[in-house]
């Protein structure tokens, strides 16, 4: 099973923040930026080098710049953007794709509203970022779309998943490693994580 679970004591204590129902939506929505920041070391950190020669104050040297075409962010909307803002103060020179989905609340299948993706997604690092990967059907369901539009090369990023969640989409997708912060206990009656931290859009933009 391909899950990296980024357990740095940083990460778990502002994992436990967000939890916390008391912690307030601006509150909340740093902790997803300083979190994305703090994942986002873990899944570039195989990123392949290249060397440049530059001239420093008192010689030239070969130095190490980070090889190929800039990565790919891809967010999944609506509360996926969170994680992205983060992302995107690590890497800003990063091109950024969208895939709008919401589950629906009975069936909890994803239903698709909006696409769009840099048109050359197909050479370059993709990493799709979604807070929450509970029944996985969001997360399945938005990489066989970018697979169809010629993503080849993916990471999927998430804040919590639920151990369904993780066995859905590696067996669907075992070619896509998945970077977690935590794997919870289990899903609800309603597709929901326990102990989780909520709705993740609802706590990030203060809609309910
Ligand atoms: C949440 C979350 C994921 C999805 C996870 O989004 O951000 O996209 O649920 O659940 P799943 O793994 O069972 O598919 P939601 O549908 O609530 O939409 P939102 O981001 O617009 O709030
Ligand atoms: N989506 C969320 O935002 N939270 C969950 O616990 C499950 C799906």
């Amino acid at each position: 099973m391909k899950i990296h679970v980024v357990d740095h004591p940083m990460i778990q204590h502002k994992l436990t923040l967000m939890r916390n129902k008391n912690t307030s939506t601006r509150t909340f929505r740093e902790l997803v930026n300083e979190v994305a920041m703090l994942l986002g070391y873990e899944v570039t950190r195989d990123l392949e080098l290249d060397k440049l020669t530059i001239e420093t104050p008192l010689e030239t040297m070969d130095a190490p710049v980070i090889k190929g075409k800039k990565l790919c962010f891809v967010s999944i909307l609506r509360a996926g953007n969170g994680l992205l803002d983060g992302l995107l103060r690590l890497l800003p020179s990063a091109r950024v794709g969208h895939v709008g989905l919401y589950r629906d609340p009975k069936s909890l299948q994803a239903v698709e509203y909006y696409y769009k993706v840099p048109v050359d997604i197909g050479d370059r690092l993709t990493i799709v970022v979604d807070p929450m990967l509970a029944t996985a059907n969001s997360a399945i369901a938005a990489v066989q779309r970018l697979k169809e539009g010629g993503a080849r090369n993916m990471k999927f990023v998430c804040l919590l998943a639920a151990p369904e969640g993780v066995e859905a989409f590696n067996k669907a997708h075992p070619d896509v490693p998945l970077f977690t912060a935590a794997v919870d206990r289990q899903l609800n009656d309603h597709g929901y994580i326990l102990p989780g931290l909520g709705d993740a859009g609802d706590r990030i933009y203060g809609t309910k």
